[in-house]
């Protein structure tokens, strides 16, 4: 069979500022590589992808430029004041016809051969990995008041990479007037078009606050001793 055109689009324009430090969290090294570099070289590996765009804070250049030496990648896009913004700018770069394109968080080194794969087979025009919520699950005020316990039936926490038929996820973001979304399916949900969740997996973290970069070294350091 032949294999399917598919785009990578990687958001790397956010500040970090949950996680903290000098520089963004993707531009900070663990097990002597920056997050940015361990997510593209587990993509790269995983898959002939027809093209890897980067979406970057134009501000972060130098540090993205260390980053992706000796890789060669589509020349980065300057991304927005918010995530949406961001994979949209990199969604209208994309220079090659594909039929599939891939949204990741650069914030995700974890991302594996297999969830790759699986998203790509998959035969739905959006397919994301979800990961069942099994803790209990509170709403709360400002002041972390509980306001109600909400059922965590039907649940998922989602993840990326996110993939799509690339012209409907073009629609859908050319068709929305605000900036909010904060994954991509959620901008297909609202042009009425159906998102399928396949099992994510708990490895594929999002760096997101300082013990993650702990748990990111960790999480290394184990796969060398399973060498
Ligand atoms: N992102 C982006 N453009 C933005 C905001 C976020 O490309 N304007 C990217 C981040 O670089 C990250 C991914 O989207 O790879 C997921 O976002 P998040 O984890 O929230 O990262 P940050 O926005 O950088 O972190 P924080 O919210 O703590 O500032
Ligand atoms: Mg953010």
């Amino acid at each position: 069979m032949q294999e399917k055109s598919v785009s990578m689009i990687v958001v790397a324009a956010g500040k970090g500022a949950r996680a903290g430090g000098r520089i963004p969290k993707q531009y900070q090294t663990i097990a002597g590589k920056t997050i940015l570099r361990h997510t593209l070289d587990a993509l790269i590996r995983s898959y002939p992808f027809t093209e890897i765009v980067c979406v970057i804070n134009p501000e972060d250049n130098h540090l993205y430029e260390k980053s992706v030496e000796g890789l060669s990648l589509s020349p980065a896009v300057k991304g927005g004041n918010t995530r949406q913004e961001s994979s949209f700018n990199g969604l209208k770069a994309l220079t090659a016809k594909c039929d599939l394109v891939m949204i990741h968080d650069a914030a995700r080194p974890f991302v594996s051969d297999n969830l790759i794969k699986e998203l790509i087979d998959s035969k739905a025009s959006a397919t994301i990995p979800g990961i069942s919520v099994t803790d209990t699950v509170k709403r709360a005020d400002p002041q972390m008041n509980i306001i109600e316990t909400v059922n965590r039936e039907g649940l998922y926490s989602v993840q990326t990479p996110q993939a799509f038929d690339y012209h409907m996820l073009l629609k859908a973001h050319q068709s929305l007037t605000t900036a909010s979304f904060t994954d991509d399916s959620m901008i297909m949900e609202t042009i009425g078009e159906g998102v399928t969740i396949i099992e994510g997996d708990e490895a594929n973290f999002k760096v997101t606050h300082p013990e993650d970069f702990k748990k990111a070294e960790m999480t290394i350091m184990n796969r060398l001793a399973d060498i």
